[in-house]
């Protein structure tokens, strides 16, 4: 059951967030998924379909020079658990999602609340950013992104001095997402829809980016289509995927995992080699298509950039 992996990874690795996932859901899930329709073989992954490719100017100055992973890796070994616990559900299970027609409901706290079609959100000067990404289950990928940075949306909806933090809400569609399906997911976990949080000077950061697409192509489903978050300097799960909804708020946001599991996630979720998660250290990572592990570096190397954010804080109360 479940042992469906690719075998460069390690049994650390995928032995993971489902801890939270108490035994009966788990098999239930597990079991659910496989009555799943699978497009090619059973089990294998659906190949992800041609990506509509994208005009993005590179962006050097804010890429890190690290060679990108294979697109094969990126799209194969993913978090994404609207499609199921395992590394290899979104590949598999991705061609259910629908990315078109899509719209981003942008509201709350702002002047001049708007819903963005997605084709006019392609419509902003596209980027191309080369980020890390660092999961806190002790991996990382690097990855050419595409997109602008959040800022300039929201710019455009003209937050109110009141708003103090942003939430991130993905699309919640049972129909689409196969473990959102109350037979599989009732029973704990995460709640749906998955939602996340940044405080809004986090989220006003140049480096923050609303991501449209990777490699040259538009996002493959499994990565977060139509339009995700990335935020290079968290923990992967800060980069909720999917969005339907960004809210400007005055309160810190719930955020999925933060409710879930309060003592292992917290809301900033820094990447921060001083301070373990209760069962992983954070102090080294291993670049995926590597063999041996690496340290580990500050805010995932952004130190410079974004250490100031945090000035006078705790970053072991505010982990
Ligand atoms: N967003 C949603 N909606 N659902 C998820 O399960 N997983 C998160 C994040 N965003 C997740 C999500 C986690 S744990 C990680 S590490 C990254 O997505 C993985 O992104 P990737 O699959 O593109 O590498």
């Amino acid at each position: 059951m479940l042992i469906n992996r690719a075998t460069m990874f390690k049994e650390a690795e995928v032995t993971d967030y489902r801890l939270y996932l108490n035994r009966r859901e788990f098999i239930l899930g597990a079991s659910a998924a496989s009555l799943l329709p699978l497009t090619a073989e059973a089990g294998a992954p659906a190949p992800p379909p041609p990506g509509q490719r994208l005009q993005a100017t590179k962006n050097e100055k804010l890429s890190i020079t690290d060679k990108p992973n294979a697109f094969k890796d990126v799209t194969s070994y993913n978090n994404f658990y609207e499609f199921g616990l395992e590394k290899s559900d979104p590949a598999r299970l991705a061609h259910m999602l629908r990315p078109r027609p899509w719209t981003v409901q942008v509201d709350g706290l702002v002047h001049k609340p708007r819903r963005f079609d997605i084709e006019e959100i392609l419509k902003f000067p596209l980027e191309e950013r080369i980020y890390a990404l660092r999961c806190v289950e002790g991996w990382s990928m690097v990855i050419p992104w595409i997109g602008f940075s959040l800022s300039a949306l929201l710019k455009q909806v003209e937050p109110t001095g009141s708003a103090k933090y942003v939430q991130f809400t993905t699309l919640k569609d049972p129909e689409q997402f196969p473990a959102q399906r109350p037979s599989i997911f009732s029973l704990g976990g995460l709640d749906w829809p998955y939602v996340e949080g940044l405080r809004l000077d986090e989220a006003m950061h140049p480096l923050t980016l609303l991501t449209v697409g990777m490699y040259g192509q538009v996002l493959p489903n499994q990565n977060g289509a139509p339009v995700r978050i990335v935020v290079p300097w968290k923990y992967g799960f800060k980069s909720a995927k999917s969005l339907v909804r960004i809210q400007l708020t005055a309160e810190q946001p719930q955020t999925s995992w933060a409710k879930a599991a309060p003592h292992e996630y917290g809301f900033y979720s820094n990447v921060n080699p001083t301070v373990d998660h209760p069962r992983w250290s954070q102090a080294t990572e291993r670049r995926i298509g590597e063999f041996l592990r690496r340290k580990s570096p500050m805010f995932n190397g952004y130190a410079d950039q974004v250490g100031q954010l945090y000035a006078g804080m705790d970053l072991r109360k505010h982990y």
